[in-house]
Order: C-alpha cells, then sequence, then structure tokens
C-alpha cells in the first residue's frame, strides 16, 4: 500500500518548522528532506528522529534525500530562501527576489523533471512574484500554489477575534491580493458568527467598527510585530498554513483558503499576468476552483495595488 510521503525543500527557519508540523500532524509515513546544507538537513531530520522513540510520536521514517525523491512524494513544501549570513534579512518581502529567484528556477526544473504529481506548496518570498515564476515551467498549474495571504488571513482572524472577544475561528473572512504591504481584508465578505462586518455594532456597541484601511494596516504590521521580535523570522504560522494545505489535499477536504496562484486576463479583468490571492476551493486536484468574490471600491483599488505592486517585482 502506499503511504503518504512529504518532500521538504529548505531547511531553514520555515522549513524546520514544517518538519516538525508534520511530524505532529501523523499525516506523513515518509518525509525527505532536500537542502544543499546536507548537513543542515541531516541534523533536522536526526533530531526530529530522536523523538521517535518517545510513546506520542508515530513511526515517521525521514532522511536526507535529493531531487529524485520527489518522484514518488504526494506534497512538496517549498520553503527554500537565501541565507543572510552577516547581513539582515530584508523586511519588505519583494527585496528577497533577486536571491529567491534563481533558488526557485533551480527547484522547479529540478521538481519538474521528476514529478507531474506532486501538490507543490511555495512558502517561498516573496510570494505571489514566484508563483508567477514557478508557473513558467512545464507543471499542471493546479498544482502550484503558494500560502499566499492564508497566513494573513489566519492574523486577521486573530486580530478581530481578539477584538470581539471570540474565538478566531469564528471570524469567517480573509485578506486576499499580495502577500506584502498590499494585502487587504475583504471585509465585504467577512462574518463573524454569520453577522456581516458592518452589522457588528449592532451586537457588539461597546466597540468601535475598525475602518478597512485600519484593519488592513493591522494585519500588515502583525507580521513585523513577529518579524522584529523573532531577529527576522516568522516560521510557525506560515508553516501550519502549509500543512493544512498539505491536509486539505491529502484528504480531499475541500476547504476553501486564500492562496496564492496564477491568475488569466479574465479573471479579474486585469491584463498584466500575475499571481495573487484569492479564495481557493482546494482538494484531491490542487487548486479545484478559484472563487472570484465581489469586490466593492476599496476592495477593487486595493487589488489593483496589489497588482501593480507583484507586477513591478515581475518586471525586474
Ligand atoms: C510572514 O508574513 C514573512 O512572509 C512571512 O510571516
Amino acid at each position: 500500500m502506499k503511504t503518504q510521503k512529504l518532500a521538504i525543500i529548505g531547511l531553514g527557519n520555515v522549513g524546520s518548522s514544517v518538519l516538525a508540523t508534520a511530524v505532529q500532524t501523523e499525516l506523513f509515513a515518509e518525509i525527505v528532506l532536500i537542502d544543499p546544507r546536507n548537513q543542515v538537513a541531516f541534523g533536522e531530520g536526526l533530531d526530529q528522529m530522536h523523538a521517535g522513540g518517545l510513546s506520542s510520536r508515530k513511526n515517521i521514517t525521514i532522511y536526507v534525500g535529493s531531487y529524485k525523491d520527489v518522484a514518488d512524494a504526494d506534497i512538496v513544501i517549498i520553503a527554500a530562501t537565501h541565507v543572510y549570513v552577516n547581513e539582515e534579512i530584508p523586511a519588505d518581502r519583494q527585496a528577497l527576489l533577486t536571491e529567491n529567484l534563481p533558488i526557485v528556477h533551480e527547484i522547479m526544473g529540478n521538481i519538474s523533471q521528476h514529478t507531474q504529481e506532486a501538490m507543490l506548496i511555495f512558502v517561498t518570498n516573496p510570494a505571489d512574484t514566484i508563483i508567477h515564476v514557478a508557473a513558467s515551467y512545464n507543471y499542471p498549474k493546479n498544482l502550484l500554489l503558494s500560502t499566499g495571504t492564508m497566513l494573513d488571513s489566519s492574523r486577521l482572524r486573530q486580530l478581530l477575534g481578539q477584538r470581539y472577544h471570540v474565538d478566531p475561528k469564528s471570524v469567517s473572512g480573509y485578506m486576499m491580493g499580495e502577500h506584502g504591504y498590499a494585502a487587504f481584508p475583504a471585509l465585504s465578505h467577512l462574518t463573524i458568527g454569520g453577522i456581516a462586518y458592518h452589522e457588528l455594532p449592532t451586537y457588539f456597541p461597546e466597540l468601535a467598527l475598525l475602518t478597512a484601511e485600519e484593519v488592513k494596516e493591522e494585519v500588515v504590521q502583525a507580521a513585523y510585530d513577529v518579524f522584529d521580535a523573532k531577529s527576522g523570522v516568522t516560521n510557525v504560522a506560515v508553516a501550519q498554513s502549509a500543512i493544512d494545505i498539505a491536509r486539505c489535499v491529502l484528504l480531499d477536504e475541500k476547504s476553501i483558503y486564500p492562496v496564492s496562484t496564477p491568475m488569466t486576463d479574465d479573471e479579474y479583468g486585469f491584463t498584466e499576468k500575475c499571481a495573487y490571492s484569492v479564495p481557493c476551493i482546494l482538494g484531491k486536484n490542487g487548486v479545484e476552483k478559484k472563487l472570484l468574490v465581489t469586490l466593492n471600491d476599496w476592495e477593487k483599488e486595493k487589488l489593483a495595488e496589489s497588482v501593480a505592486s507583484i507586477q513591478k517585482s515581475i518586471e525586474l
């Protein structure tokens, strides 16, 4: 019987968090680690294997491999990024492109030679430009996505959950567009316990309704609260996002997550070819449907800003 196999490419702060989260979910029987720094991958794998003798842990095979090992992988999570040594990690995700572009070319060139069937989940930044580049390779487009604004959406739900003193999971809503400064909340589609955002003052009169711009700013800033406090690293929530997507695909859950995928001209009408996040139904066929939700004027303006920002980085 075929067991579920995960490949993780890039075992830095994010990749090692992906590994730790993947192990906890018990979704995978086999995890292969791929990183040009073999020693780093070896150490991360060995550390996880050492927990395998504890009763709370399922017995998982974890090993260091190479690109040929993605041939029978069900899921590939790509967390590879340039390693900044004695240099500050740029805060602007777009500034990571110069260094990460050749890395993504190398990864896609290799993966596409060995498989056309694995779900590829990118975490590498800048998320949207990376997906645009990855989509230029001969690989099924429905099996290619970035966590995109899925993480920002969790931050949005956390922010509003805290503000209204409810479980963030009772907040239904998402951020769209660029995974970056131009990400925006689609508040016209957000509900808390079924109550539309603009109707919240009726139920919570003690709380002023934040404007869409205020919500956007707080959510975008949330990444930097972590980034600054952890000296340039955010890894836990993005790793959980990637594993939630993996689970959804493996179990054919048909969950709706905002993820970044290559967009065409007839989707939202931008003539520039680009990738950005919209809510998508995910299942065993990867991205099964994009939900091109109706946007209000402010949201349309913000989506155009997202596209312009991503397009600028594509042209560089
Ligand atoms: C994040 O938003 C830095 O893209 C990463 O946490």
